[in-house]
């Protein structure tokens, strides 16, 4: 792919000064070195511990060169606060470190933290540098200026090849899911979702296929939700259903992504400022992608399909207009009253579709309220269901994929907000209280006929403000879903 720098990452069971650029060596500030940082250490005549000395807390970072190479020193602080987010700063800061000295390979040699196995820590590890290493050059003409890494060796004595192929097929399914989020609405348009999911699925004919449908088709499922939101655009909408097939005949688990290439908020239009944060709006589209992407991969013995509504939210003559009454594909009929309330329009047509087969459930992901943002800021993604078997799944799997969510509520209470004089429902509630609660309220009636979460990514898709990214969550987090799904079987 254009403009990703491919990493190579691997595994020694023998670390040495010579075998890369750079040995980073990770160290406690309470503990003995380790076994391999002694004899490391008498081989250079107690070069390390003098090192070790000059840093004292948690992140300390310390450089040596030599005619062997670079070490560099990273202070890890007490053993016994040494945990998943600690790690997640330090490889963070190892990674800025190597990239600005143009180290070309290093070696990373890490303490293990308490109480995880090697290979999730591998896993996490690999995801992160991963993560930091990522960059969009391709519309840079001037001063494009690439990091130099392309090499990483782990050294973690317990872990093995499971955790650095699950770090892998992760990190490649965020990248994926980044890079496709980044993209400007001008190059990602719904069509061109629509060409990158059946190239992803060309990419890995044996298990996947995929078929991307139109405004045609949507007229004749009666997917007038759907259009309704799409008529505004130049852009014709997009209804992309791609299957992966790893487990035969079992029933499949749905991940329907909001796919808004742009969203202006139509004739309810948004304000100037951060518009351009719009181009994001098909995060969750880009996220099940990523999440197939990884699933193949790893070629899990589970049967996922990822349903993409995708359209741009656009203001034309030809806009839908606040009160405008239409038909969902359900039969239901809702007046929309904000034209910004669009996420949950093209869902509801993509969660009837889901229907069709009878799925063992369906999650979907979508950037659909700026009130979960308020409410959990940028840590944890929200989400909303009333399957607490599907509840416990998750945040099981939140847990162990350290991509965090909060659960909120979604009583039958909070359904009254929806109440039309006129139609089965409006789309948005009138005034701005709960309004995360009811977008998932929405949905729920759309989701009668199976087991049905509802996640809310719309604060941790991106990073905010003048350094914006998109970030490539929640794959890590649905991978995991799928991994204890093909589990279970
Ligand atoms: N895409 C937005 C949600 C959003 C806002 C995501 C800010 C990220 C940052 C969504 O389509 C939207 O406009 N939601 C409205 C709903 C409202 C009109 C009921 C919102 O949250 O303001
Ligand atoms: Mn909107
Ligand atoms: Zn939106």
């Amino acid at each position: 792919m254009l403009g990703i720098i491919k990493m190579n990452y691997g595994l020694t069971q023998k670390p040495t000064l010579s075998a890369s650029e750079c040995l980073v060596l990770g160290v406690f500030s309470d503990v003995e070195l380790s076994a391999f940082a002694q004899s490391l250490d008498k081989e250079h005549q107690g070069l390390i511990s003098r090192l070790i000395k000059k840093t004292s807390e948690a992140g300390d970072m310390l450089w040596h060169h030599d005619l062997h190479g670079a070490i560099l020193i990273v202070q890890c602080g007490e053993q016994g606060k040494f945990n998943p987010s600690q790690l997640k700063k330090r490889i963070a800061e190892v990674t800025g470190a190597l990239i600005k000295h143009r180290i070309r390979s290093a070696t990373i040699c890490f303490p293990q933290i308490a109480q995880y196995s090697a290979d999730w820590q591998l896993e996490q590890m690999i995801i992160q540098m991963d993560n930091q290493c990522y960059q969009l050059l391709e519309f840079k003409k001037k001063k494009a200026k690439a990091h130099q890494l392309e090499s990483v060796t782990f050294y973690l004595p317990n872990a093995n090849t499971e955790g650095l192929k699950l770090g892998e097929a992760i990190a490649t399914g965020v990248e994926f899911t980044r890079h496709l989020a980044n993209m400007p609405a001008n190059i990602c348009t719904p069509a061109y979702l629509g060409e990158q999911a059946m190239q992803l699925a060309k990419e890995f004919a044996q298990s996947m296929n995929c078929k991307v449908m139109g405004p045609e088709e949507m007229r004749q499922m009666g997917m007038e939700t759907l259009l309704a939101v799409a008529q505004g655009s130049a852009q014709p909408p997009r209804l992309i259903d791609i299957h992966y097939k790893g487990a035969g005949d079992a029933p499949p688990i749905i991940l329907v992504g909001k796919g808004i290439t742009f969203d202006s908020g139509g004739l309810s239009i948004k304000p100037a400022n951060a518009m351009d944060e719009m181009k994001y709006d098909m995060s969750g589209a880009a996220s099940v992608l990523g999440t197939l992407k990884a699933c193949a991969l790893l070629k899990l013995p589970v049967n996922v399909i990822g349903l993409i509504a995708s359209a741009e939210n656009m203001v034309s003559g030809t806009s839908v207009k606040s009160g405008d009454i239409v038909t969902s594909m359900s039969g239901q009929t809702v007046e929309i009253i904000n034209t910004d309330a669009e996420g949950r329009l093209v869902l509801a047509d993509a969660l009837t579709y889901a229907e069709r087969y009878q799925p063992e459930f369906v999650i979907d992901v979508a950037t659909l309220t700026g009130g979960i943002i308020v409410a959990l800021g940028t840590v944890a993604s929200g989400y909303m269901t009333q399957d607490e078997e599907l509840a416990k799944l998750i945040e099981e799997a939140a847990m162990e994929s350290n991509d965090r969510v909060w659960r909120m509520p979604l009583d039958d209470e909070y359904q009254d907000a929806l109440e039309s004089p006129l139609a089965d429902m409006i789309n948005a509630g009138f005034d701005r209280t709960a309004s995360s609660v009811t977008a998932a309220c929405f949905l729920s009636r759309f989701t009668e006929k199976y087991r049905w979460a509802h996640l809310d990514i719309a604060g941790t898709a991106w990073v905010f403000g003048k350094n914006r990214n998109a970030t490539g969550r929640p794959v890590p987090l649905l991978t995991q879903i799928l991994r204890h799904a093909s589990n279970s079987r």
